[in-house]
């Protein structure tokens, strides 16, 4: 029997790893970039975490499992419920804000397609106990800083920005009632990924009266800031949001990212928590599905049985990033090694295989990277393989060691040969 992995998964062979530490490893840097500090948790929690705030779409697409003991769990498929959890467990032993990242492996049962898996890695940056759009800004700012060190400017991505806080005051204003607000902000999310029919039958299903109807359609194509005056009068709390937003736009310009952000009505977000500014990340063509994805969520602690402490942040999945960055050159196989050897070593026949064996092992004992061939294939081959190990030089064991007790050391970027006494080279690195 044949046993096939499942779908949606994928398996990380040495150079798809590579390409996972890459990613990974930009994340982490751009994290301690911005001070940040780097937390995890379990990879399985209790399923009805996952049902009180995440919303309807990611409750549908949950692996869960019922242990013996007729607990039912969920695999996490995002970790924001997970750091509130453990934030409140804590809350008053934590030094407030708190600034915390993590890079989770994430599983949703979604129906795999480009950019989107059932399986995949997603950046997190949060900021907890902040309720200052500086520290909305400080988080967009991290994501711009990782995709700008990544290769990518502001004619390549774009970070899309509404508020919830906006919206809701002026859908209320519209006559949209609070209890209506999720099955609303629900459809709005989905409409630039529906036919329009269907976004239309959708939206009637949620707001019945045809005139309110079309103020919300119309409010949904609104393009400036300025321009939603024109649509609704702005109650207080509604002028509130916008004036939040745009001191968020200055200071995003204060950080010299402003080319890479824009207002966009059209961002509601999927998930049920957010409260204030939300945002997502596109590749500028549109062509990709979003690249990352956050906002404010002051009421997620609170609703988990915590005291009411603001919070924020994002997502950043590893699917949508990688195919952009191979489609922009920034990334591909070449660019990165499996292997870093410092030194290989070469033998000139079988007799020398001993040696080598001791060699290559006293090296590593001395904290070095070193590795051999396990066959005596020629010395060309030999040093085929040991451009494959990305070695830095070839230690070639051969005649030299029998006459003269001296290896024969060539640098594999120069090609310059050396000869030097076993005694002289390991007393190099004598500590
Ligand atoms: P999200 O919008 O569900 O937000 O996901 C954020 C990002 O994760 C997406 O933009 C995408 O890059 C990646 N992603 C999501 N689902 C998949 C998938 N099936 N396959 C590959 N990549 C995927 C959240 O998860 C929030 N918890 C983010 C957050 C953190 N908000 C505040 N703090």
């Amino acid at each position: 029997m044949k046993i096939q992995s499942a779908k949606g998964t994928r398996d990380f062979y040495p150079q798809v790893m590579a390409v996972r530490n890459y990613i990974v490893d930009g994340w982490k840097a751009a994290s301690l970039r911005s001070g940040f500090e780097e937390y995890d948790g379990p990879i399985f929690e209790f399923l009805k975490m996952y049902q009180i705030k995440s919303g309807d779409e990611i409750a549908s697409q949950l692996f869960s499992f019922t242990d013996r003991g007729g607990r039912n769990f969920a695999i996490r498929p995002e970790i924001t419920p997970t750091l509130a959890r453990m934030v409140n467990q804590q809350i008053n032993a934590l030094p407030r804000p708190i600034k915390w990242f993590s890079l989770p492996r994430l599983c949703r049962a979604e129906r795999p397609q480009k950019g989107r898996l059932r399986e995949f890695f997603q950046w997190n940056v949060d900021i907890i106990g902040a309720d200052d759009i500086l520290a909305d800004a400080e988080v967009i700012f991290t994501a711009i800083d990782y995709l700008h060190s990544a290769g990518l400017g502001p004619d390549d991505i774009v970070v899309k920005i509404s508020s919830r806080k906006m919206l809701s005051a002026i859908l209320e204003t519209i006559g949209i009632g609070p209890d209506k607000l999720d099955a609303v902000y629900a459809v709005l999310d989905k409409k630039p990924k529906l036919p329009d029919d269907t976004f239309q039958k959708m939206i009637a299903e949620q707001i019945t009266d045809p005139a309110m109807r079309r103020r919300v359609i119309e409010l949904m194509s609104v393009e400036a800031i300025d321009a939603i005056g024109d649509i609704v009068a702005l109650d207080a709390a509604a002028k509130a949001a916008v004036d939040e937003l745009r001191e968020l736009f200055e200071t995003l310009e204060l950080m010299g990212i402003v080319d890479f952000v824009k207002f966009d009505i059209g961002i509601v977000r999927g998930l049920a928590y957010y409260t204030g500014v939300v945002y997502e990340i596109y590749d500028r063509r549109s062509s990709l599905r979003a690249i990352c994805g956050g906002g404010r969520y002051n009421n997620l602690l609170k609703d988990f049985g915590g005291p009411s402490v603001p919070a924020t942040g994002f997502g950043m999945g590893d699917a949508v990033l990688e195919i952009l960055l191979r489609q922009k050159g920034l990334l591909t196989d070449e660019m990165l090694s499996t292997r870093n050897i410092e030194y290989f070593i070469a033998i000139a026949g079988d007799e020398f295989k001993p040696r080598a064996v001791q060699l290559t092992t006293q090296l590593r004992l001395k904290g070095l990277a070193a590795d051999f061939s396990y066959k005596s294939t020629s010395l060309k081959k030999q040093l085929k393989a040991a451009q494959t190990a990305n070695a830095k030089y070839t230690i070639i064991l051969g005649s030299e060691l029998t006459e003269n007790n001296q290896l024969v050391v060539k640098d594999m970027a120069t090609g310059n040969q050396e000869e030097i006494t076993v005694e002289a080279f390991l007393k190099k690195y004598e500590s």
